[in-house]
């Protein structure tokens, strides 16, 4: 016999759109292949669309999910600002949101239903931590700080710098003498350093407060290029834990690592399980994160990123 051709229409997979801000370090590959796994995982489909930081493509890239009536976004933000009118073409849709890793800058907080991802403004706290831990018996009058933050209108530049500035103010010798920007790519931080350390206005510095491992990778070759030993004329505070400066930590170029969390895929899948199950979600998830230096460095979990 024959089966019988359902005459309802099949029921499918919800299907979720992914738009990712880049691939500007291994850090964003890791983060992308987490929640992209374990929303497979979950049998949830996906379509994937990468910004290659680009603002204005992605927009266009969740307008796209938009009108393909997909179930659910999930939007990794380049920038912080910009979001107000796609977010309510979602919402008129009936499509709801939910914001990874970088915040979002909205009046209207019902344009999302939770954003998941690390506490910056305590990473700010851990780097500031470790560095007035480490100078606090040295005898020196005055500390000055080089700090390279990443691209400029996203919270982690904002949130890290805080942070830190807060948990540093402790020490009154302690003093951010200038700031870089380094767009978190390896390249642009080369160049910044590298032009820093020409110019005449440069001043010495004890500490390199650099926002995220790529950028680091950048300046740990411009200061060598100028005779400047990392991880011993300069301390080095990075933040990220990519493997390849987990190496640079074990090697003593790197003095301390602050862990940004990119395996949020769980806590992703979960949030989206609960919401199709009528759960109402916190509109603040914040991931567990820790700090890698010398004095756990045998202890540091296999990374895979
Ligand atoms: O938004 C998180 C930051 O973006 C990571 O620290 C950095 O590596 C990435 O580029």
């Amino acid at each position: 016999g024959c089966s019988k051709v359902p005459d309802t229409e099949v029921a499918h997979n919800p299907v979720i759109g992914f738009s990712q801000s880049g691939t500007e370090s291994s850090w964003r590959k890791a983060h992308t292949k987490s929640i992209k796994s374990e929303l497979k995982k979950g049998d949830y489909e996906v379509l994937y669309r990468n910004a290659f930081m680009n603002q204005e493509q992605q927009l266009q890239d969740v307008r796209t999910f938009i009108s393909y009536k997909v179930d659910l976004i999930i939007i990794a933000p380049l920038q912080e600002s910009g979001w107000d009118s796609v977010l309510r073409a979602a919402k008129r849709a009936h499509i709801p949101v939910i914001i990874v890793d970088r915040h979002i800058d909205t009046a209207d907080q019902t344009l999302f239903l939770t954003h998941i991802g690390p506490s910056f403004k305590a990473e700010g706290n851990r780097a500031g931590l470790y560095a007035t831990n480490y100078f606090a018996d040295k005898r020196i009058d005055s500390i000055n700080i080089l700090e390279l933050v990443g691209l400029s209108g996203t919270s982690p530049s904002k949130l890290r710098h805080d942070g830190f500035l807060e948990t540093i103010s402790c020490d009154h010798r302690m003093k951010i003498s200038s700031t870089l920007v380094g767009n978190y790519t390896r390249n642009k931080a080369y160049d910044v350093v590298n032009d820093y350390l020409h110019s005449p206005k440069s001043k010495p510095f004890n500490l390199l407060y650099s926002h995220s491992d790529e950028m680091t990778l950048g300046a740990l070759t411009a200061l060598k290029e100028n005779h400047i030993k990392p991880g011993h004329d300069v301390v080095i505070i990075t933040i990220d834990g990519q493997e390849n400066i987990i190496k640079k930590l074990s090697q003593g170029e790197v003095n301390c690592v602050v862990e940004c969390n990119p395996d949020v895929g769980w806590y992703v899948v979960n949030a989206i399980n609960r919401h199709f199950s009528g759960h109402q979600l916190a509109h603040e998830i914040y991931i567990s994160e820790t700090t890698f230096s010398e004095s756990n460095i045998n202890k540091i979990p296999t990374r895979n990123y």
